[in-house]
């Protein structure tokens, strides 16, 4: 008896052990705080705003499509900037895969706000967290919910065209493919239909809703022709035409996008598909009744795609210029 009691203890001992060495891996993969440049660079915070609210004063689109940025970015090897690497002929970044190509902007906007910073603190900001600011920002500037951006993010030497290609839901996904991609990234289901109401905000091609407008029935009828009269039905015909993700207000960050859904007007296939019947349905009417309900899952959900795999410690490098490594 007192031999097992003290194999016993020994078992709660190790156990112990391991659960401890557990959490102290699961802590230093995550880095990331919300006061990572409080001494180093208290400034950047600033000079984000300042050019992220001019550029959004000079195009409303552009809060938009830096949101977009940030999530094509985290779901490609993490929020490590390894989309804003430009190609070259001995390297193929990610700007040309299919869900970025002719579609994601706004580089420019990235490299005003990384000269900005680099004068203000050489060498300091990774363009990783410039990302995660400048989508906090976009999403305030056009009356979106404010939170605090865990930073700390180092920037990729590498980048993935396949990842871009593979891991970005393509808008012909139905709500099992959304769910799985997402959960790929250890986002959940909840966090997928919150962060989806991004879609309140920003355009989007003929070629991306062509055949939700023209082949789908759970589309309102009014709403298919209007969208149809801008996109032809032919494939190469107005590819690049582009419509309101959100039909009401497309520059104003609240929570009409899942009152479009509601009434079957979700300009995406895969829109459409949070509210079709299926799992999500509630989630989407608890959004309609509350606009507050939304606005904290959507915090959470950006907190959660921003800790996606990031570049900490010493790994990866602060690049000096946001489309090329050192
Ligand atoms: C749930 C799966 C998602 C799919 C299938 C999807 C798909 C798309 C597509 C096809 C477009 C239009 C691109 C074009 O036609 O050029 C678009 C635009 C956009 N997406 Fe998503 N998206 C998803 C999730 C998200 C998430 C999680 C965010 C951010 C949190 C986001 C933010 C945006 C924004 C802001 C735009 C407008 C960009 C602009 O006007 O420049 N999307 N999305
Ligand atoms: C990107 O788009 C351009 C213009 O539509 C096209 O010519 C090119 O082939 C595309 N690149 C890839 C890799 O698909
Ligand atoms: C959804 O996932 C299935 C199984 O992985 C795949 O065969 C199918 O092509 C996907 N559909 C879309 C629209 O992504
Ligand atoms: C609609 O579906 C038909 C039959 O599958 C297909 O031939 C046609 O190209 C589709 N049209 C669009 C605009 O997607």
């Amino acid at each position: 008896m007192a031999a097992s009691a003290a194999a016993a203890r020994r078992v709660v001992a190790l156990l112990v052990i391991l659960v401890l060495l557990a959490l102290a891996g699961a802590s230093s993969a995550q880095q990331l705080s919300t006061g990572f440049y409080s001494y180093s660079c208290p400034g950047v915070y600033g000079a984000v705003k300042s050019v992220v609210e001019s550029a959004i004063a000079k195009e409303k689109r552009m809060g938009a499509s830096i949101v977009r940025l940030f999530f094509h970015d985290c779901f490609v090897q993490g929020c490590d900037a390894s989309l804003l690497l430009d190609d070259t002929s001995s390297f193929q970044g990610e700007k040309m895969a299919t869900p970025n190509n002719g579609s994601v902007r706004g580089f420019e906007v990235i490299d005003a706000i990384k000269s900005a910073v680099e004068k203000l603190c050489p060498g300091v900001v990774s363009c990783a967290d410039i990302l995660a600011i400048a989508a906090r920002d976009s999403v305030v500037t056009l009356g979106g919910p404010n939170w605090d951006v865990k930073v700390g993010r180092r920037d990729s030497t590498t980048a993935s065209f396949s990842g871009a290609n593979n891991n970005i839901p393509p808008p012909s996904s139905g709500l099992a493919n959304l769910t799985s991609l997402f959960a790929a990234q250890g986002l959940s289901q909840k966090d997928m239909v919150a962060l989806s109401g991004a879609h309140t905000i920003g355009q989007a091609r003929c070629t991306n809703f062509r055949a939700h407008i023209y082949n789908d029935t759970d589309i309102d009828g009014g709403f298919a022709s209007t969208r149809q009269s801008g996109c032809p039905s032919t494939s190469g015909q107005g590819d690049n035409n582009l419509a309101p993700l959100d039909l009401q207000t497309p520059t104003v960050f609240e929570n009409n996008y899942y009152k479009n859904l509601l009434a079957k007007k979700g300009l995406l296939h895969s829109d459409q598909e949070l509210f079709n019947g299926g799992a999500t349905d509630a989630q989407v009417q608890s959004y309609v009744s509350s606009q507050s309900a939304f606005f904290a899952d959507f915090v959470t959900g950006m907190v959660k795609m921003g800790d996606v795999t990031p570049l900490t410690g010493s790994a990866g490098q602060i690049r000096k210029n946001c489309r090329r490594i050192n």
